[in-house]
């Protein structure tokens, strides 16, 4: 469980720090990603990481959205904004709810998968929740090739006299490990006008192109990379992996009718008298 104050002491803050409005343009970036990479209709998505609930916000307009969370604190603010939304409390690499869905979303959440291990268990994770011929869209937010050192800042106001105004710093201080650095200064003011600080370190993952495309390849899926253009990155910024689970297509994948056991049989006995 991610430890850092944002998603646990802090969360009730979530919604002046991203608010869901600013999740429109790309959450219909992802709707489209994932309808254009299957042929098979999709009604039911599942997200892991679902956080604060801002993508599933815009998303459950056009599917039916299942959200796995692991912080009770994101939860309450999802469950406020999606009330309509089924909320699981759950981690990306060990949940398993027993069930398969048309499509899997796993947005900036996969950030915090910060060593193969815990990237290969949350692949394995979309890998079993997803249908055969359904489709997996991980949305992390730099692969080693685009990453860049930079800074931003942000915060919104609440009515009543809450606010919250944020700098955020990301960093790779050592380029041979797996993790980069996103360094949080957080300004809180209460409504009585009292405003404290908060430093918060996210420790998050990052691996090459190519290790996403192997261990997804590795997991069962078909993966392919979409360069993403988004109004506020620059061109080849942004990258997200669509990974296509095969349809069911072998004798032993499939539930067996009683035409493939004929078939089945017909083989054996042939193999037989080869032998
Ligand atoms: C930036 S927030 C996600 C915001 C979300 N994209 C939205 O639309 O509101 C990142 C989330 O990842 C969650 N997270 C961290 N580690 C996780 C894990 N192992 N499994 C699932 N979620 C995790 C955090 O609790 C946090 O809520």
């Amino acid at each position: 469980m991610n430890t850092v104050a944002m998603y646990n002491e802090l969360a009730e803050w979530w919604p002046l720090l991203s608010p869901p409005e600013e999740y429109a343009e790309e959450a219909g970036i992802y709707q489209r990603a994932l309808l254009s990479h299957t042929n098979r209709p999709i009604r039911t998505v599942l997200e892991l990481g679902s956080g604060g609930g801002n993508n599933a916000s815009h998303l459950k307009a056009r599917f039916t959205m299942t959200l796995v969370e692991p912080s009770a604190g994101m939860l309450a603010v999802s469950r406020r904004l999606n009330p309509e939304c089924e909320h699981v409390q759950g981690d990306m690499r060990t949940a398993r709810l027993d069930r398969r869905f048309d499509a899997v979303f796993v947005h900036d959440a996969v950030c915090y998968m910060t060593s193969e291990r815990d990237l290969r268990a949350a692949m394995a994770t979309a890998f079993v929740h997803c249908e055969p011929g359904g489709v997996v869209l991980f949305a992390p937010d730099h692969v080693r090739e685009n990453f860049r050192t930079s800074s931003s800042h942000g915060g919104h106001d609440a009515p009543g006299g809450r606010g919250l105004r944020y700098l955020e710093w990301t960093t790779d201080p050592d380029p041979s490990d797996t993790h980069f650095v996103v360094d949080y200064a957080i300004l809180l003011r209460e409504p009585n006008g009292a405003v404290r600080v908060e430093h918060d370190r996210h420790l998050q993952g990052l691996f090459a192109r190519q290790s996403w495309l192997d261990w997804l390849g590795d997991a069962g899926f078909e993966p392919a990379v979409v360069q993403v253009d988004h109004s506020g990155l620059e061109p080849g910024e942004y990258e997200i992996f669509i990974a296509r689970k095969p349809a069911l297509r072998t004798m032993r994948e499939r539930p067996a009718s009683p035409e493939d056991r004929r078939g089945e049989a017909r083989g054996r006995d042939e193999r037989r008298a080869r032998a």
